[in-house]
């Protein structure tokens, strides 16, 4: 029988999921510096206020709303502030699910979004599960990386329905400045486009540039429809607990979330525990935030004295988030030398080619590997680059 073409032709892993895969199989113990599931990173958990925000009463409770409770929306708003207010909300199980929600809702198959890269891998999935295009835009990078408008113009056609950004990005670290803001939503409200900001990451601001756009929520009023993604996954470094949301602004917004509120009826997706612990789990994610903040410091400080003492190597700044893109000589290819570096030394490293960097000579790590592991990994791998 023939399965749907929006799949994958096979489900064969990569030469380096492969590799990584047999040794583990093996028995080798693998260093990883990608690790980006904060549950298995060390932090310290508050778990009895955990435990007991899902033990309520209401998480017997089944009452559901297409948008997501109340107490949990009011819960996210006051989170995120900049007047933001509960009925601006939608509730998904995932930062992952409001993507194929907003796909559904703005795009017919055959559609394409924009989204510069590099970036986030997953969105060419999301994208094409729900019969989309998601076509990359580069970006440059002159001492820190810029959304490159005009190219994102030339790109948009009669199909464009959207541009997805991530503030700040993953991999690459880096907020949107104000301006280009501006520039990017005046281009979606001329091209009739919808402007998707993925800030999941927002929290984790490190040496953000003094014009950066702390959220799109601070423009109270865009020329265009904006759709802000998060969740619980980054917010809190609760993945497990399967909370994200959508909030809606802009021209239309009303109409929008009507729209999407039907879309999310037909799955009703989100879990009573979830919203009903939401509040104290917002509540508990500063404390969660603060020892991620201070990982990423430590483990930003030991790459600059690891890279000091390797001087054909240099570290892209990072305004922002849980990664970093560590410069080398391209003397092979990225996807060689990753799988090179897990082969001699059992150290998993990500190629910049795995989030679509133009060219050979990125390799990206995770901020959120616990710091002895992360200087160990680099004393294994920075000689061999
Ligand atoms: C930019 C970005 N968006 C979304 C997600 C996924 O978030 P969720 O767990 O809420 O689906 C990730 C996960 O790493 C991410 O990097």
């Amino acid at each position: 029988m023939r399965l749907s073409a929006r799949l994958p032709h096979s489900f064969e892993p990569n030469a380096l999921s492969a590799a990584l895969a047999r040794l583990r199989a093996e028995g080798r113990e693998i260093l990883d510096l990608t690790v980006s599931n904060p549950t298995r990173c060390g932090f310290d958990y508050p778990e009895a206020d955990i435990r007991a925000a899902l033990s309520v009463p209401a998480v017997l409770d089944y009452d559901p709303d297409p948008l997501g409770s109340r107490t949990a929306r009011e819960a996210i708003a006051t989170h995120h502030g900049h007047g933001l207010r509960a009925e601006d909300l939608l509730l998904t199980a995932s930062t992952s699910e409001g993507y194929g929600l907003l796909f559904k809702l703005l795009g017919d198959p055959g559609d394409e979004v924009l989204v510069p890269s590099p970036g986030y891998p997953l969105f060419d999935w999301l994208a094409r599960l729900e019969g989309l295009h998601a076509r990359a835009v580069p970006s440059y990078f002159h001492e820190r990386w810029h959304l490159d408008l005009g190219a994102l113009e030339a790109a948009v056609s009669p199909r464009t329905r959207a541009i997805v950004v991530v503030n700040p990005n993953n991999p690459t670290g880096h907020f949107l400045s104000k301006t280009e803001w501006h520039g990017l939503t005046a281009l979606c409200a001329r091209h009739d486009l919808a402007l998707l900001v993925d800030e999941v990451f927002a929290d984790y601001a490190l040496e953000p540039p003094s014009d950066r756009l702390e959220t799109a929520l601070a423009d109270p009023d865009p020329p265009c429809p904006v759709f802000l993604l998060s969740g619980l996954s980054k917010v809190a470094a609760l993945p497990q607990l399967k909370l994200g949301w959508i909030a809606v602004r802009g021209p239309g917004a009303g109409n929008h979330r009507s729209a999407l509120a039907f879309l999310a009826d037909q799955y009703l997706s989100v879990s009573s525990p979830v919203q009903a612990a939401a509040s104290t789990l917002l509540a508990l994610a500063p404390g969660i935030r603060n020892q991620v903040r201070k990982r990423l410091r430590a483990n930003l400080a030991a790459l600059d004295a690891a890279v000091a003492a390797h001087p054909h190597l240099t570290r892209l700044s990072v305004e922002g988030g849980w990664s970093v893109l560590l410069r080398r000589p391209a003397v092979d290819a990225d996807d060689a030398c990753a799988l090179r570096l897990l082969e001699s030394t059992a150290t998993l490293v990500h190629p910049g080619s795995f989030f679509d960097l133009q060219g050979d000579g990125h390799l990206v790590l995770s901020l959120l590997v616990p710091e002895t592991p992360f200087r160990h990994g680099m004393g294994r791998i920075f000689p061999l680059i």
